[in-house]
C-alpha cells in the first residue's frame, strides 16, 4: 500500500500562525526556525569548503517541505530509509531520492519500480542500496515487469558493505565485486557505487575514537574499490556519513557524498559527543515546548513525557532558562516528566511555567508528531511562522 499521509491542518494550527509562542498549546513538538536555518547554512558551507555532495538523510524529519529547503542550500537530494518515506518525499515534490537501505519483499519492490519511472518522468532519480544477489534479482524483476508496459527507467543502485556496524552490507572486498558484476547483467539497474555508512561510529563519544572507527571504514572502502578497479568496474560514488563522524568522511578523499540528518535539529544525544574541532556548530531546533502542571517543595511536574518524546537515546535535558536554572528531567511516565532543580540553591519550577525540552533523538521525536510548529524569532520571543506537516510519519513499509 502506498504511504500517503496528508493530516490536514485543523483550524487550531491555522489559527496559531502569527501568534506569540505562548499561544502553543503543551506538549508540542516546536522547531526554532532560525537555529534550523544556521544549521541548514553551516552544513551547506563544509560540504562547499570540503567538495563534497551532501544529501540529507530525511528520516530525521520526514517532511517534504524541509527536504525541499535543503535542496534549495545546495543538497542533491534526499536519503530515506524506507520505500514508503521516499513516496511520502516524492508526493511532497521530492524528486532525486535515495532509498539508503535494503528492499527485499517483492510487493515493495513492485512500488519501488512504480516509483522509479514516475520520478524519471519527473527528470527525478530513484537510488537504492543493496546487499544480496537475491535482493539484485527481485529488484531487477520489479523493473523488467515496469520494462514491458513500455517505460524504460534505470534505478541506481549503491552496494552497501559493512564497514563496522554489523548491520547490513555485505563484507568488504570479493562479495562486493560479485554483486556488483551482478547488477551490470541488468539493464534496468546501474552500479553508482558504495555505500558505506558506519551508524555506531556516530555516537563514540570520543572525537578520536569516531576518527579510528571511520579511518578503518576508509580502509574497507578503499580495499573494496581496488578490487572493483581490478575487474574493470569503476566506483561512481562513495556515500556515507551521519552528523557524528562528517568531517571524518568529508576529510578521507574517499567519500563523494555525506548523508547526514540529524545535524538539522541536534539532539540531547548528539549533543554528548566530544565536539571534533572540525566539525560546524550545531544547534539544538527541535524542543518540546512542555508546561508544569503540578509543582510541589522538592519539585514539579510537567505535561511531556514519552508520548511526546522518544527515550530510546536517553532522557530529554531542559533548556536552561532563567530564572528558574538549571533543570533535571527524569522519567515521570507516559504523560508526565518530573524536573528538579540540578543545584541546591535553585528554586523548583512554579505551576505554568513553560519548560524547553531538547530530545535525545531526535528520528523517532518527530515520528511521534503530525506537525512541528515552526517559530522565528526565538523561543522566548518569537512568533509561530509555520506549521510543518510530517508528512512520512509511520512511513515504516
Ligand atoms: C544509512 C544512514 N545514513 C545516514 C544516517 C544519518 O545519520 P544522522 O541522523 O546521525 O546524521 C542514518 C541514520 O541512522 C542512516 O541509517
Amino acid at each position: 500500500m502506498q504511504h500517503s499521509t496528508k493530516t490536514p491542518l485543523s483550524d487550531d494550527l491555522k489559527r496559531l500562525i502569527g501568534q506569540p509562542v505562548a499561544a502553543i498549546d503543551t506538549p508540542a513538538p516546536v522547531v526554532d526556525l532560525d537555529a534550523m536555518q544556521r544549521n541548514l547554512a553551516r552544513m551547506a558551507e563544509f560540504a562547499r569548503k570540503h567538495e563534497i555532495r551532501w544529501r540529507a538523510h530525511a528520516k530525521m524529519h520526514k517532511s517534504s517541505a524541509i527536504a525541499r529547503l535543503q535542496m534549495q542550500a545546495g543538497a542533491v537530494g534526499v536519503c530515506v530509509q524506507k520505500t514508503a518515506e521516499a513516496e511520502a518525499m516524492a508526493a511532497g515534490g521530492v524528486t532525486d531520492i535515495y532509498i539508503s537501505n535494503e528492499v527485499v519483499a517483492p510487493a515493495k519492490l513492485a512500488r519501488v519500480a512504480d516509483l522509479a519511472h514516475r520520478l524519471a518522468t519527473e527528470g527525478g532519480q530513484l537510488a537504492i542500496a543493496v546487499d544480496s544477489h537475491e535482493g539484485v534479482a527481485r529488484l531487477a524483476n520489479a523493473m523488467a515487469d515496469r520494462r514491458r508496459t513500455g517505460e524504460a527507467a534505470v534505478i541506481d543502485v549503491f552496494i552497501e558493505i559493512d564497514v563496522g556496524q554489523g548491520r547490513c552490507g555485505v563484507a568488504p572486498g570479493r562479495a562486493a565485486v560479485d554483486l556488483a558484476q551482478d547488477i551490470r547483467k541488468h539493464p534496468a539497474l546501474r552500479f553508482a557505487g558504495l555505500q558505506a555508512y558506519h551508524g555506531r561510529a556516530q555516537h563514540l563519544r570520543g572525537a578520536q575514537e569516531r576518527r579510528e572507527a571511520i579511518a578503518r571504514a576508509v580502509q574497507d572502502v578503499v580495499f573494496t574499490r581496488n578490487l572493483l578497479r581490478q575487474e574493470g568496474i569503476e566506483v561512481p560514488l562513495v556515500t556515507g556519513a551521519g552528523t557524528g563522524s562528517m568531517v571524518c568522511e568529508a576529510a578521507s578523499g574517499v567519500y563523494g557524498e555525506l548523508q547526514s540528518g540529524s545535524f538539522l535539529f541536534m539532539d540531547a544525544d548528539y549533543a554528548a559527543n566530544e565536539h571534533d574541532p572540525a566539525q560546524p556548530h550545531f544547534e539544538h531546533a527541535l524542543f518540546v515546548k512542555s508546561q508544569v502542571m503540578s509543582s510541589g517543595l522538592l519539585h514539579a511536574v510537567c505535561d511531556a513525557g514519552h508520548k511526546s518524546h522518544a527515550i530510546d537515546s536517553g532522557l530529554p535535558k531542559v533548556l536552561t532558562r532563567e530564572p528558574t536554572g538549571e533543570l533535571d528531567y527524569a522519567n515521570g511516565g507516559d504523560e508526565h516528566g518530573i524536573l528538579r532543580p540540578a543545584r541546591g540553591n535553585q528554586r523548583v519550577p512554579r505551576l505554568d511555567e513553560t519548560v524547553w525540552l531538547i530530545p535525545g533523538h531526535c528520528d523517532p521525536t518527530v515520528n511521534l508528531h503530525n506537525h512541528l510548529i515552526g517559530v522565528a524569532g526565538g523561543l522566548e520571543h518569537g512568533r509561530v511562522d509555520k506549521i510543518i506537516r510530517v508528512d512520512a510519519r509511520g512511513a515504516l513499509t
